[in-house]
């Protein structure tokens, strides 16, 4: 059967990853999280003093583009792939709510965007792929025979985020995560360069009352019937 290239794009805690990750598994594909990638920049910029509540060197940060290295490196026992940054494993480190409240100003620059998506697209050239977002239907992936766009009330979303972190041991107050989560949604839908939006031809599911099972067999029935028609 010939392989087929995924997109999941939608606002933050969503429930991308999880349905993607779950996707790739039942296909074996390959599950990419490009939210990861933008993270992991914010990560080295956090670490560098490119990025503080005080200043950010956005300069600076495009300057040192070239001494950034991110890759991922499938994890046997988890199921899925984990993001390195320059050969450290950082898959905990950028899902705090620190990173979270940095990542939206660093991906809308728009040299971050330029690396970062040629990377996807050598990384899905194959087909096979998985990727989740906010521009892969529209800007990665334009031509992917599979196109989602997740969305769910913001409250819901935030109440998942904050349970996922509180659960990790972080410390955090729901209104930060639900204000961080608006904050994301407003700065990634109004940025000039790949602004979050539907592809027209994305299929849209709100999942606000959808268990993860539930959704997961929604989008592989979208799947299969794509698989038929490209057989
Ligand atoms: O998991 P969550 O939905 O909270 O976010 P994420 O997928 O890890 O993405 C973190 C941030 O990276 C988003 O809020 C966007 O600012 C940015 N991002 C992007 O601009 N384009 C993508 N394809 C993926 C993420
Ligand atoms: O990737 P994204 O930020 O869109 O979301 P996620 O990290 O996949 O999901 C955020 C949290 O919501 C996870 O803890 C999921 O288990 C949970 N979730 C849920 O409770 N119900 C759904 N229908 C989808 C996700």
């Amino acid at each position: 059967m010939k392989k087929i290239t995924i997109a999941i794009d939608g606002h933050s805690s969503t429930g991308k990853s999880t349905v993607a990750k779950q996707i790739a598994a039942h296909l074996g594909y390959t599950y990419v999280d490009s939210g990861a990638m933008y993270r992991a920049v914010t990560l080295f910029a956090m670490q560098n003093n490119l990025i503080s509540a005080a200043d950010f060197k956005v300069n600076e940060l495009i300057g040192s583009l070239h001494d950034l290295k991110i890759d991922f490196q499938f994890n046997p026992d988890l199921g899925f792939s984990e993001v390195y940054l320059n050969g450290t494993n950082v898959e905990n480190q950028i899902r705090t709510l620190a990173v979270s409240s940095f990542v939206s100003q660093v991906a809308a620059i728009p040299e971050v965007r330029y690396q970062l998506v040629k990377q996807q697209r050598q990384i899905g050239e194959a087909k096979g792929v998985v990727m989740d977002g906010r521009d892969i239907g529209t800007v990665v992936f334009p031509n992917a025979e599979v196109k989602i766009f997740m969305t769910a009330s913001a409250e819901v979303r935030a109440q998942r985020r904050f349970d996922e972190l509180i659960n990790r041991g972080d410390k955090v107050v729901f209104d930060e995560v639900l204000k961080n989560v608006k904050e994301r949604d407003y700065i990634d839908s109004h940025r000039a360069n790949s602004p979050l939006t539907k592809a027209e031809d994305a299929i849209v599911i709100d999942n606000s009352a959808l268990t993860p099972e539930a959704q997961l067999n929604k989008i592989l029935q979208i799947i299969q019937t794509a698989l038929e028609t490209k057989r």
